[in-house]
């Protein structure tokens, strides 16, 4: 799967999202190692609170369904503005890839492509509570 395919895939998701507060529609496409693809779309609510970016909607898909490494993940909006993961998002790829995932942003005036380690440099993993657990903590 090409980044170009991969943005298609998103803006395919596109229409799915529920975005009725803010009217600011995402889309992702994430690739996960083994080749498979799972879209996501921001999922709001009226609570605000309990809303779910794209990413994660994404990305929860592909866990549960065993697919826990992650390649790359496109993104896009509706509104046509540049894309941006939010934070929590960034950790929540973090725990699936080596830092090494591709993270295509994309609007029809340019594409960005990023490692995720590169947009959440010294992120907090699994191998933190590992060395702690080593020094008996
Ligand atoms: N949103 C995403 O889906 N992904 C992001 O990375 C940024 C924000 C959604 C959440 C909410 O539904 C709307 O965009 C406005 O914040």
């Amino acid at each position: 799967m090409t980044e170009k395919e991969l943005i298609q895939k998103a803006k395919e998701a596109l229409p799915f999202a529920y975005a009725p507060y803010s009217g600011y529609s995402v889309g992702a496409a994430l690739l996960t190692a083994d080749g498979s693809v799972y879209t996501g779309v921001n999922i709001e609510n009226a609570s605000y609170g309990a809303t779910l970016c794209a990413e994660r909607v994404a990305a929860f898909k592909a866990v549960s369904e065993g697919h826990t490494k992650f390649e790359a993940l496109a993104l896009v909006t509706g509104s046509g503005d540049f894309p941006t993961p939010c934070g929590m998002c960034r950790q929540v790829l973090s725990e699936f890839c080596d830092g090494d995932m591709r993270i295509i942003l994309h609007n029809d005036e340019k594409t960005e492509i990023w490692r995720l380690e590169e947009l959440l440099p010294l992120s907090f993993t699994g191998k933190n509570l590992r060395e702690a657990a080593s020094h008996g903590i």
